[in-house]
């Protein structure tokens, strides 16, 4: 798979994908990222990405000059999945979108700022819009972080034991059992017995009921 984010701030994105699993991803060749800097796209003398928006108001909208340069180039250079637009104002992330996009080959990460961009990029440029929570951000690189982790993590070899992806919360519409580990017993609190008792039968059936309890308790509308 291919990501390439297109953002104002590439300086952002050292962070995040240089660490354990994600980085390890882009060594294996399982995923490559690119960091598109969105600047160099503009063409007028001061390389500015923004502008007053139309009508009055508060907050500055990115221009869509420099955005469509920059999708059009890399479209002229491959076939893309989906442009993705990271902004609050459109659907919430779900694990079921994560999967979908994890079979993906190409995909086009556009990180907003300021007041948002201009609409005609929405309209005529982007193919899918995703907010991670209902919650605004500074701007859609974190988003756009999120996005791929949870992308990256799907795609097959990625992680070492890919049932662990399966027995992830929400991949059933159910959070995840609790786990424990050792020691069996510290400071008095323990480990409940039937993880200790070797029968994979009993144990399964624990697990489910967890988290059944716990979905109805904390997440009940995943129940719905
Ligand atoms: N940009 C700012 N806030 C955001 C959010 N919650 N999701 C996606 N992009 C954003």
């Amino acid at each position: 798979m291919r990501i390439d984010i297109i953002t104002i701030f590439p300086d952002y994105f050292d962070g995040p994908f240089s660490h354990s699993i994600i980085k390890r991803a882009q060594e294996n060749k399982l995923v490559e990222i690119f960091i598109q800097d969105l600047r160099p796209h503009s063409t007028n003398k001061q390389k500015s990405v923004d502008d007053y928006q139309f009508g009055g108001g508060s907050g500055m909208v990115m221009n869509i000059q420099p955005i469509d340069n920059c999708i059009s180039k890399l479209k002229s250079e491959r076939n893309y999945d989906e442009i993705i637009y990271l902004t609050p104002d459109s659907p919430t992330l779900t694990q079921n979108t994560c999967n979908s996009l994890s079979s993906s080959k190409n995909l086009i990460l556009l990180c907003g700022h300021y007041k948002g961009i201009d609409q005609r990029v929405r309209d005529h440029l982007i193919t899918k819009e995703i907010s991670i929570g209902d919650y605004v951000l500074t701007g859609g690189e974190l988003a756009a972080a999120v996005l791929t982790d949870t992308i990256v993590r799907l795609i097959p070899g990625v992680l070492s034991d890919e049932t662990s992806a399966l027995s992830d919360s929400f991949q059933d519409n159910l959070l995840s059992h609790p786990i424990y580990t050792r020691p069996s017993e510290y400071k008095g609190w323990k480990v409940p017995e039937v993880l200790l008792s070797g029968n994979s039968k009993l144990i399964d059936k624990w697990r489910e009921e967890k988290s059944i309890e716990l979905t109805k308790n904390i997440r009940p509308d995943l129940l719905k």
